[in-house]
């Protein structure tokens, strides 16, 4: 019933993300295999892919809010890593690598600036939409190589909504972020590489999501499932042709962006915007 809704009948909804600009950006360390700090990285071209980026969810008519970039943090331009926001209620990170550490506050201070009173900061290693995924009606969430497993119990207390655990296995899909996203949410339908998972999350994503678009090995290896979707527009790297062709027969508009350089720290749209829900 869903794979024959033609783009005509998928009605996107107006998101509001929180960005933060790479003007900091760099790959001083390496904490994923895709980062080589000894391989040169174009900032500019960074910021110009950042950018573009941003402005594509200006142009689609979503709120986009940025956060003061800080020196010293190379990674802080990842802001899905550092909030799962549900109903207003707003569950801070605390970042398994010390490198990354100190965003956590930063972002927590731009929740308690911008109004919200709800926000707890979690006592897991919580490496927030970089391994929460919100379906609409429950919160995927990735173990394995980041988010301690404790904090998926912790979300569901904090946030009050259902968790279902999901165990990643490969390293180079670090985060739930980089192997699933959500297209849409009023009948949740997720895309994911299967091989990203354990045996036993695979069966529970296909019981789950038994209409779901399934994405290639070359898919992933271009972050192709960093993408984030409005309910019809999705937003991923150009690389991502086939997948994008599979969007496309499911009445999805696919939308490009090139990622060359965040993809040098291991990052894509996704882990450039962090939605704020209610
Ligand atoms: N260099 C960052 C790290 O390894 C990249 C984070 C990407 N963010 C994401 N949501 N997957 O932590």
């Amino acid at each position: 019933m869903t794979s024959t809704v033609v783009a005509a009948e998928r009605m996107p909804t107006t998101r509001r993300y929180l960005m933060c600009p790479p003007r900091f950006f760099a790959v001083e360390y390496s904490i994923n295999p895709w980062m080589d700090p000894s391989r040169p990285m174009d900032r500019d071209l960074a910021e110009q892919q950042w950018t573009k980026l941003h402005d594509t969810y200006v142009d689609l008519g979503h709120k986009v809010e940025t956060i003061e970039p800080q020196p010293g943090l190379p990674d802080m331009v990842f802001a899905a890593n550092s909030a799962t926001v549900v109903d207003g209620r707003v569950l801070g990170a605390n970042f398994r690598a010390p490198q990354r550490a100190a965003e956590a506050d930063h972002y927590r201070r731009w929740f308690i600036e911008n109004g919200y009173h709800n926000v707890v900061m979690p006592t897991r290693i919580n490496e927030a939409e970089g391994d929460f995924a919100w379906t609409g009606k429950f919160l995927l969430a990735g173990t394995g190589f980041r988010t301690d497993p404790g904090a998926h119990a912790e979300a569901q207390e904090v946030l009050g909504v259902p968790v279902v655990s999901l165990q990643l296995v490969d390293p180079r899909y670090y985060h739930l972020d980089t192997a699933l996203f959500v297209l849409n949410e009023d009948e949740p339908n997720i895309a994911y590489y299967p091989a990203a998972f354990s045996k036993g999350s695979q069966k529970v994503l296909s019981r789950l999501f038994p209409q779901a678009v399934i994405a290639t090995a070359e898919d992933a290896d271009c972050f192709g499932l960093n993408a984030v979707s409005d309910g019809r527009n999705v937003i991923l790297p150009t690389e991502a042709t086939a997948l994008a062709k599979q969007l496309e027969s499911r009445g999805y508009e696919p939308i490009f962006v090139e990622i060359s350089e965040l993809k040098k720290s291991g990052g894509g749209p996704k882990c450039c915007t962090m939605e704020i829900r209610g």
